[in-house]
């Protein structure tokens, strides 16, 4: 296995509109990063992902680009993010941008050009289909609902939009779309970003025979051969690494909505000089039920487990995994995963030493490091999420019960995680000293930054020392991994070893006081948990997890 620092890093990721607002707009801003740097390095980090900053009118929160080498002013513009870098980096820290490729924004001068005729130099930018106002080219529908087709009246044409509206889907066949892309990669990494996590990348290149999708196949199978991993998408990447990424020393990873096992290696195989990283959804799409994922269902903990054994075999000779339980588009990893009631602080510690003893590069999510969890604002109009609001449209159209579904909006609306982050006991959080674009989760005055500073045995110093663990051995960063019991429904224990150590790690996901005696746990020392210990304690408490390392080895 070759070494690279980015396996060695340790992700954060800051969603900036809602991390820290100095300008009192109720927006999270650039200076606000800044002012948090210290707070950042304190965690042990070494690589900061922010989540879009550029211009855009904001129909996705940003996912929607109008200018490409641009951060919005909302953000606190160009000249701020220079300062940023530079800050970035005199912390010993690196920084990755996401790049939105697949889409433009509607607002984009591309797409307006393009709208015009079938003669503007930029109506190839995007996909049109030739057709009747009422009859679709296909029954594609949006990931956020409806069509993914619109009608264009100027040319009498639809375009593709595999997500709103108002992000047109990119023409990667056309080679001038995708030179602009690596001249805007280009312009960041020139500036001194140290990479990029890459939007819905799976998806650039199209099936273009745009064949119809079955009506009794699952969402799932419909983004994995029909929407993702299309004929030339391996070409592109290659021809992006060769034309940009690989002039410089830089971390890529891909979000991949549609590669599973089947397809991961071929985007991340170092031997095809493609991206470093995918992130999969195999374990955040795992409580989907059959109506997806505002019909959520129990997580079935053994295949939760196997997914992570899976990814782990798949990737352990020539890629190399990222791992996460959550970010910006799902609900808090808490609140999901582990128990935000009776459990919070255990299960929230049990779940970042989980993240910190895998094979991968690790990703925290903004305030899971105090152990943020899901809000439940008390209706609808509370959200801004325009994927929760186009659900809730559609649930209302099909006449679903609509307080059921509203507690299935509590439990998966990405605005769980978008809540602002939770500073200190100050009015809103201490985010912001206006009003904040989306309400503040009540519990701050007991989940916050400042209260847990101060108390040794808190989430937030537990994050610390289990971040300083992993960064120290580097056995839990490159060692290998066996699950010991992967049908056991509550614990989750597996081993981590190389030539120098030898790691045992058990989780007990669950509230039950559980036994373990197919080890001499005599033969071990403990190094690390979340409980405190009597010496040689079997039982293993609620949400108990411990890190032990063999004695004689
Ligand atoms: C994935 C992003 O993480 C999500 O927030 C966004 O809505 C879609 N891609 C579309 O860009």
């Amino acid at each position: 296995m070759k070494r690279s620092w980015w396996k060695e890093s340790i992700v954060y990721q800051i969603y900036p509109r809602s991390f820290n607002d100095t300008s009192g707009n109720g927006l999270g801003d650039i200076n606000g990063i800044i002012e948090k740097l210290e707070y950042i390095k304190s965690l042990g980090v070494d690589i900061i992902w922010l989540n879009p900053i550029y211009d855009s009118p904001d129909n996705d929160n940003g996912y929607d680009i109008s200018d490409y080498k641009r951060i919005s002013e909302d953000f606190g513009g160009n000249k701020v993010f220079d300062e940023l870098i530079e800050k970035i980096h005199s912390h010993g820290l690196k920084l990755i941008m996401d790049l939105v490729a697949n889409h433009s924004s509607d607002q984009h001068s591309w797409f307006k050009e393009a709208k015009k005729s079938k003669l503007n130099p930029f109506h190839d930018y995007y996909i049109w289909k030739d057709g009747k106002i009422n009859e679709h080219p296909n029954n594609w529908e949006s990931v956020f609902g409806g069509s993914a087709w619109k009608w264009n009246k100027e040319t009498e044409e639809f375009f593709l939009h595999l997500y709103t509206k108002n992000q047109p889907d990119l023409n990667w066949e056309n080679p001038r779309v995708r030179k602009e892309i690596y001249s805007i990669i280009d312009f960041w990494l020139s500036k001194g970003v140290d990479g990029f996590r890459m939007d819905v990348i799976s998806l650039i290149s199209k099936k273009l025979d745009f064949e119809n999708v079955p009506k009794e196949i699952s969402f799932k199978d419909v983004m994995e051969k029909f929407y993702a991993n299309g004929p030339r998408v391996h070409e592109f990447l290659k021809e992006m690494n060769r034309e940009v990424l690989s002039k410089y020393d830089i971390v890529t990873v891909g979000e991949g909505p549609g590669i599973n096992l089947e397809k991961g290696l071929s985007y991340v195989d170092e031997n095809e000089k493609e991206l470093n990283m995918v992130f999969h959804f195999d374990h955040l799409t795992i409580d989907f039920g059959p109506k997806g994922k505002y019909d959520p269902i129990p997580i079935d903990f053994i295949r939760f487990k196997k997914i992570f054994s899976q990814w782990d075999f798949l990737l352990a000779d020539k890629g190399w995994n990222s791992i996460f339980l959550g970010n910006h588009d799902f609900s808090r990893i808490v609140s999901r995963f582990g128990n935000d009631n009776k459990y919070r602080v255990e299960s929230s510690k049990l779940l970042v030493t989980l993240l910190m003893t895998l094979r991968g590069t690790p990703y925290i999510y903004q305030g899971d490091e105090i152990g943020m969890t899901n809000i439940s604002y008390p209706s609808i109009d509370y959200y801004d999420d325009v994927e929760t609001i186009n659900a809730w449209k559609e649930a209302e159209l099909n006449g679903e019960n609509m307080s059921e579904f509203l507690r299935s909006v509590h439990l998966q609306s990405r605005d769980n995680a978008r809540s602002p982050m939770q500073w200190n006991l100050n009015k809103n959080s201490g985010f912001t000293n206006g009003k904040p674009w989306i309400p503040v989760n009540d519990n701050y005055k007991i989940i916050n930054v400042s209260s847990q500073l101060k108390d040794s045995n808190s989430t937030l110093n537990y994050y610390k020392e289990i971040i300083a663990l992993r960064k120290t051995n580097s056995t839990l960063i490159y060692g290998e991994y066996k699950d010991l019991k992967p049908d056991h429904p509550q614990f989750f224990i597996y081993k981590r070893w190389d030539e120098n150590h030898n790691f045992l790690i058990i989780h007990n996901f669950s509230e039950k006081l559980l036994k373990w005696e197919n080890v001499s746990i005599m033969d071990y020392n403990l190094i690390f948990s979340n409980y405190k210990i009597e010496k040689n304690q079997i039982e293993i408490r609620p949400w108990e997890t411990r890190v032990y390392k063999l004695k004689n080895y």
